[in-house]
């Protein structure tokens, strides 16, 4: 480790006195814990992660709740409900609130129920999500109008009503994170026909980004976390034999799909102090695929 960096970590250069620990080894010095924490801890936090019940959802519930955050999580199905808050409840707090947030109705229900609970809330991480593929010419309003719905109308309401908590949890110095779960088919066309859903996507991540500017004065950060290609019920044709799930795997730039660390990684990173100075921005979270794949 450089002088100059050890200087800094011992508070030669004006580091706030809370980082000022480092931990000295046998190879020299490493980071402490207290600074660990203070840059990318979520300690305490109170989190509500929609969908959170499986995949992605659960993924990054799991990483909030592992972090020491206290974690809503909320899905229509009571028993994956149940299911979750078990499983999740062996690592922290973690607490189902069953719940269909396809319309502003149910939103407004969801934020009533986390208000009854919380004066704040943190993070909020509006991943749940829906799509549908059909030929072109095939293409119902059924079809589209599900997904929109789910997909980019049901983020924006269930943060409008949940504005009075995350505003509460909000200061200057640490800012409260909305992070919206898009798709990297919303940024780069595939073959999956799923019309409604990349239109939805797409529409998330502008409107992520209005919502950003909107709410700046507010101290609410708005982000994009963009996925690649994780395994979850959503994705399950795409490997439903060991043939096509290691075709699927030879076609990603990492040759590998996404893991629970990469999602919640990202989500906790976004929700931390290390985050906090951005806002409005879509980070894809695909191993490379809309880069180089
Ligand atoms: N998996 C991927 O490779 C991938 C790639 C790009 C983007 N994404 C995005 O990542 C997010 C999660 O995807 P996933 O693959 O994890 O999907 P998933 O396995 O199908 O999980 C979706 C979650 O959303 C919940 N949900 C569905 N409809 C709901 C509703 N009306 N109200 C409340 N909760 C509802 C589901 O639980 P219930 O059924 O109990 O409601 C489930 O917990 C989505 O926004 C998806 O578009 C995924």
């Amino acid at each position: 480790m450089s002088k100059q960096l050890l200087g800094s970590l011992s508070g030669g250069t004006g580091v706030p006195a809370r980082y000022h620990a480092v931990i000295r080894t046998e190879d020299g010095v490493r980071m402490s814990d207290s600074f660990y924490e203070e840059l990318f801890g979520v300690r305490g936090k109170v989190a509500l992660v929609t969908g959170g019940t499986r995949g992605i959802g659960l993924m990054i519930a799991e990483g909030l709740v592992r972090a020491g955050a206290r974690v809503y999580v909320a899905s229509r199905k009571v028993d994956a409900c149940v299911e979750t808050e078990r499983a999740l409840g062996q690592f922290g707090h973690c607490t189902a609130i069953p719940s269909d947030i396809g319309n502003v109705a149910g939103c407004e229900l969801l934020a009533g129920e986390i208000a009854s609970r919380e004066e704040r809330l943190h993070i909020l991480v509006n991943n749940a999500g829906l799509t549908w593929s059909l030929p072109i010419d095939e293409f119902t309003e059924k079809a589209w109008d599900r997904v929109v719905d789910l997909d980019v109308k049901s983020p924006f309401f269930l943060t409008q009503k949940l504005l009075p908590l995350l505003r509460a949890a909000a200061t200057a110095d640490e800012r409260a994170s909305v992070v919206n779960v898009t798709s990297v088919n919303g940024i780069k066309p595939s073959g999956l026909m799923n019309y409604s859903y990349v239109a939805a996507k797409a529409g998330l991540g502008q409107l992520s980004a209005q919502m950003a500017r909107d709410l700046m004065d507010d101290h609410i950060n708005v982000n994009v976390v963009a996925p690649g290609p994780f395994k979850s019920k959503m994705t399950a044709p795409l490997f439903a034999t060991d043939e096509m799930d290691r075709q699927m795997i030879e076609s990603f730039p990492m040759k590998r799909w996404g893991r629970m660390e990469d999602a919640a990684g990202l989500t906790i990173f976004l929700s931390s102090r290390a985050g906090s100075y951005l806002t409005g921005v879509t980070l894809p979270c695909d191993g490379g695929a809309t880069t180089i794949g």
